[in-house]
């Protein structure tokens, strides 16, 4: 949109608007109502209920506000007798059809048919002929739908098209028997149910909160997701003690993803309430026994007595902390004290599938959100697949390509489902991402990256070429397939390809809610990773302090290391591969029982909010860190409140500094950890030892062909998901039930087979 400003009137009052600005944006920003179904911002066009009409004056008839951008000397009228009586005409023709069940519909008292008839409606309805009626039906195990209250906004269609690339849904037959459906009644998509958000009727409805509770009747509480680093919000909607359901944040003031959540964000909550939850503190007195039910104060006693035993038998670095990079900064930097400050340990770590440290030393650009994403001009992504793993940047990059004109450059040993919107795709042999990097961060490695690659001289050319002739903001992304030193000269190539008047802005990929957190907090500062903490296991580290679980993959190969420790302590949600040997197990208290923080990887510091009690005895992972260093004879002071842990964590943390509770607390304006940023840093040494990296990958090797199905990622079993039917019945093919009138989840019951085995998250 243009900067230079023009004056127009609206009913009478004179404004200085941008020219070219959209008249319903316009309208409603300067405080007049006008109302709308099929318009929805930064979605294609769709002009067909016109609900916003508008007079402008000189022109014949009435206008839809939503399909007019502004111009110099315009008059428009938003309110008249004329206007209110369409509008009035409009919606009596959009409930013809309807069947006016609000009494029983899950849309009831939130939705905008109901609140729109409410504002602009008539008072009685004309007609009498028999209405169309359609069945109501499952489309998914994740989405319901009642076809006959549709008012073909078209919102849906246009959301999984623009937002997911995936067409799944569409409209069918024709003129007054058009309804919405889906091929053969059946979605086999990603069940990120943002069609259901965005429905402004209950045509779409969420499978799994079927008719649980009225929506007036839940207490909201927004909160950051605690599944993938996008760092969603989202609203926590609970009723006594029961968390019921989660929507994106809210339909008119959003967080940074809008009305988008995925298919974990939104469905996967139901872990919380599970009643796997661990329910009080567990001793297992001798090897091989049973764990016995205790009372915090012996567990955490018993804890006390045998990490100090440990550390005076056999040295402090005995001693070993581990901490998910699922839990909240204020439970990770208890945990990094307590591992550096109270036990003294150089062997603590967390369990993420990789380190950020070394991209986070040699960053030589600013983190770019997730707006930056949208109205960039050239993505470069290396290795990843965010739309499985980061649903939010993969919906992102999308909009920047197909709304924005982006130009993408995918690098990636699989062709993955946003190579449909790449300008440029370097197919690679598996495993030679780095060489890309370190082409791209030295040419005269050009020939090296390529015969390792597996790819034409021209490609990597082209790629260079791409950034050079950037008419905007290039962002520069990578996934879990760097290692250090190539993170390192990644994190630098904004110098090296630095162009006067473009901006680069580098965008992590890491797999968890709080990775980005779990770096700030330092528990990825001593290098161990955690599968050399695992070899560590029974030989120098005897004593090991998990909060949150080992990966499955990290156990995989190590399966005895747990096993040959003198003491295991686990603070976990659930029972599983790391609790198979615990001594103590202590149950945590869930993302939706806590206070805190998360930071996302825009660098964002979002806050969590409690919205249920703790479950059953369950505690904050910070909580548990504190009482036991109390019983070991420190006291961090931190007893009571997370918002004291903060406030350390704003002293003590660099990037952090000067962030407060009370600053967090608006959503639409998210605040970004002040990251040091070392443009031109000396990258010699890590491109060196990259270099001899490369050179050791294979000169041959097959390339991967087979194409990725939707949900390969996001529909695994872990042990979270695990706790929710549906996402069995995902992980199993989403087979389509013989019947779509009742739940498919009658479909576990008559096959067990359709029941996955935990993989572990
Ligand atoms: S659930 Fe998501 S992918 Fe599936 S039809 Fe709805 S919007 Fe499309
Ligand atoms: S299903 Fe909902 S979003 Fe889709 S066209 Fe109908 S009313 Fe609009
Ligand atoms: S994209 Fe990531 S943060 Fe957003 S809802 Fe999905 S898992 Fe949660
Ligand atoms: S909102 Fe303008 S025509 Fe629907």
């Amino acid at each position: 949109m243009s900067t230079e400003l023009i004056n127009i009137t609206i009913n009478g009052k004179a404004f200085e608007v941008p020219k070219g600005a959209r008249l319903i944006d316009v309208c409603r920003e300067k405080g007049f109502d006008i109302p709308s179904f099929c318009y929805y911002s930064d979605l294609a066009l769709q002009a067909s209920c016109r609900m916003c009409l508008v007079r402008i004056e000189k022109m014949p008839k009435l206008q839809t506000s939503c399909t007019i951008t502004c111009t110099d000397g315009m008059a428009v009228t938003t309110q008249s007798e004329e206007i209110e009586k369409a509008q009035r005409a409009m919606t009596e023709f959009l409930l013809a059809n309807h069947p006016l069940d609000c009494p029983v519909c899950d849309r009831g008292g939130e939705c905008e048919l109901q609140e729109m008839t409410f504002d602009w409606g008539g008072l009685e309805e004309r007609f009498t002929e028999k209405k169309n009626y359609y069945a109501e039906r499952y489309l998914s195990p994740m989405v319901a739908n009642d076809p006959q209250r549709c008012i073909l906004c078209k919102r849906c269609t246009r959301v999984c098209d623009e937002w997911m690339g995936e067409d799944a849904i569409e409209a069918g037959g024709r003129g007054a028997h058009t309804v919405i459906g889906t091929y053969m009644g059946w979605l086999d998509c990603s069940q990120c149910g943002n069609c259901i958000e965005v429905c402004p009727t209950g045509t779409l409805l969420d499978g799994t909160y079927r008719h649980q509770t009225r929506p007036w009747e839940l207490a909201q509480t927004i909160s950051t997701c605690n599944f993938c680093s996008d760092g969603c919000q989202m609203s926590l909607g609970s009723r006594g003690g029961e968390l019921m359901r989660v929507v994106a944040r809210d339909r008119y003031v959003n967080g940074l993803n809008g009305e988008f959540l995925c298919v974990k964000g939104r469905f996967a909550h139901p872990f919380v309430n599970h009643e796997d939850r661990i329910r009080t503190p567990l001793i297992r007195y001798k090897k091989g026994g049973k764990l016995i039910p205790t009372t915090w104060d012996e567990a955490i006693r018993f804890v006390a007595e045998r990490l100090d035993a440990v550390a005076n038998k056999s040295g402090r670095n005995a001693v070993a902390v581990v901490g998910s990079p699922r839990l909240t900064n204020e439970a990770l930097y208890l945990l990094h004290k307590f591992a550096t400050e109270l036990v003294g340990t150089d062997n603590y770590t967390t369990t993420d599938a990789f380190s950020l440290k070394s991209f986070f030393a040699n960053l030589g650009a600013p983190l770019a959100t997730h707006r930056d994403i949208r109205y960039a001009k050239t993505i470069v992504l290396i290795g990843g697949e965010p739309e499985e793993l980061q649903p939010l940047t993969g919906k992102q990059i999308r909009q920047a390509v197909r709304n924005g004109g982006a130009k993408l450059v995918i690098v990636n040993s699989t062709r993955i489902r946003l190579v449909e919107q790449a300008s440029q795709f370097v197919h690679i042999r598996p495993g030679s991402e780095e060489a890309i990097v370190l082409a791209l961060g030295d040419s005269s490695a050009n020939d090296l990256a390529i015969q390792k690659a597996g790819i034409e001289a021209p490609e990597v050319d082209a790629i260079r070429q791409l950034i050079i002739n950037s008419s905007g903001d290039v962002v520069l992304m990578f996934g879990g397939e760097l290692g250090s030193e190539a993170q390192a000269v990644f994190a630098q190539l904004a110098s090296s390809l630095r162009k006067e008047g473009t901006r680069f802005l580098l965008h992590p990929l890491p797999l968890f809610n709080n990775s980005v957190g779990a770096h700030d907090m330092g528990m990825m500062n001593a290098p161990v990773s955690p599968t050399e903490m695992l070899d560590k296991c029974g030989d120098e580290v005897r004593a090991l302090y998990v909060a949150g679980g080992f990966l499955p993959s990290q156990l995989d190969v190590r399966r005895d290391a747990l096993a040959s420790l003198d003491f295991l302590v686990v603070q976990e949600l659930f029972q599983n591969a790391t609790t198979e040997h615990a001594d103590v197990v202590l149950p945590a208290a869930s993302y939706a029982e806590v206070d805190g923080t998360f930071t996302n990887n825009d660098g964002f510091v979002q806050r969590v909010r409690q919205s249920i009690p703790p479950l059953h005895q369950s505690k904050a992972d910070w909580m548990i860190t504190a009482q036991l260093a109390k019983e070991l004879g420190v006291d961090f002071g931190f007893e009571m409140s997370a918002s004291v842990v903060f406030r350390e964590i704003s002293e003590k943390v660099g990037p952090y500094s000067g962030m407060r509770y009370p600053l967090l607390k608006d959503e639409t304006k998210p605040i970004q950890a002040k990251y040091t940023i070392a443009e031109d840093a000396d990258t010699a040494s890590s491109l060196r030892l990259l270099r001899e990296r490369v050179q050791a990958l294979p000169d041959t090797g097959e390339k991967l062909h087979a194409p990725v199905n939707v949900g390969h990622e996001l529909f695994k079993i872990g042990t979270l998901t695990d706790k929710v039917p549906q996402f069995h019945l995902l992980a199993s093919g989403n087979p389509r039930p013989e019947t779509t009138r009742i739940s498919p989840l009658y479909q576990i019951t008559v096959d067990a087979n359709l029941k996955q085995a935990a993989a572990g998250d």
